[in-house]
């Protein structure tokens, strides 16, 4: 089980402390929602605060850009100290070239998909990504709750990746607690970004704790098929 707190909950006038707390919390990635205020409507930070942060911190960075023009992003996040870059599938035709060009700078890619995208829309990439990421918020802001009807779309992940084969990671993103970590393990989720639950916990080494906890428990009760462990990378060729 992966927790990744998302920075978008964390106080930006202390970033530095706060990238600290994260990094000794026993958390494994940092989760970092880039927001271009028109793919979404809001706006985060960029690539130079990226950049700034990554001396700070072993933990893996997760970029989870929710931009319009990924292309324009990907070579300035690589740089800045990316370890995977997660486009939207929502981009549609864009998608492959894009996908291309993040593995031909050397990182992992994921595709995200939000709330009311059906899941055929992501279905043509599942050979060609290292991880899926299904919103279970419409992107944008934290702390909103989450949307219970993603659930389906969380199976439907898992069972894909289960009778194909494949070895993507399975995260969730928006709205996820203590409450609903355990719905999404259950469905198959192995990676869980949290914001709101994690950097505003009275204390977050003990939140990053119990979430993984409760998810490794959530996952075991519901007799989930073992991913397979050695992970394949997954390849471009169609
Ligand atoms: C939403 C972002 C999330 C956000 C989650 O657009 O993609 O990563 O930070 O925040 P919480 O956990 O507070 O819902
Ligand atoms: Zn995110």
């Amino acid at each position: 089980m992966i927790i990744a707190p998302s920075l978008l909950a964390a106080n930006f006038a202390r970033l530095e402390r706060e990238v600290a707390r994260a990094s000794r919390s026993g958390a494994d990635w940092l989760h970092l929602d880039i927001m271009d205020g028109h793919f979404v409507p809001n706006v985060s930070f960029g690539p130079a605060v990226v950049a700034a942060l990554r001396p700070l911190t072993r933990l893996s960075f997760d970029v989870h850009l929710m931009c319009s023009r990924p292309e324009i992003l990907l070579e300035p996040f690589a740089q800045a100290g990316a370890n995977r870059i997660t486009l939207h599938v929502e981009l549609g035709n864009r998608i492959d070239p894009l996908l291309w060009k993040v593995r031909s700078l050397g990182l992992p890619v994921g595709l995200a998909i939000n709330p009311p995208t059906p899941m055929r829309a992501i279905e043509p990439f599942l050979k060609k990504i290292d991880l899926l990421l299904v919103m279970t918020v419409n992107p944008g802001f934290g702390g909103q709750s989450f949307i219970h009807e993603t659930v389906p779309k969380i199976q439907q992940a898992n069972r894909w990746r289960v009778e194909r084969g494949l070895s993507y990671h399975l995260e969730v993103d928006g709205g996820i607690t203590d409450q609903t970590v355990t719905e999404c393990a259950a469905a198959g989720a192995d990676t869980f970004v949290s914001g709101t639950a994690l950097f505003r916990a009275p204390g977050m080494a003990a939140a990053v704790k119990r979430m993984r906890r409760l998810a490794t428990r959530a996952a075991s009760h519901a007799d989930l098929a073992p991913r397979t462990t050695a992970r394949k990378p997954a390849s471009l060729a169609s």
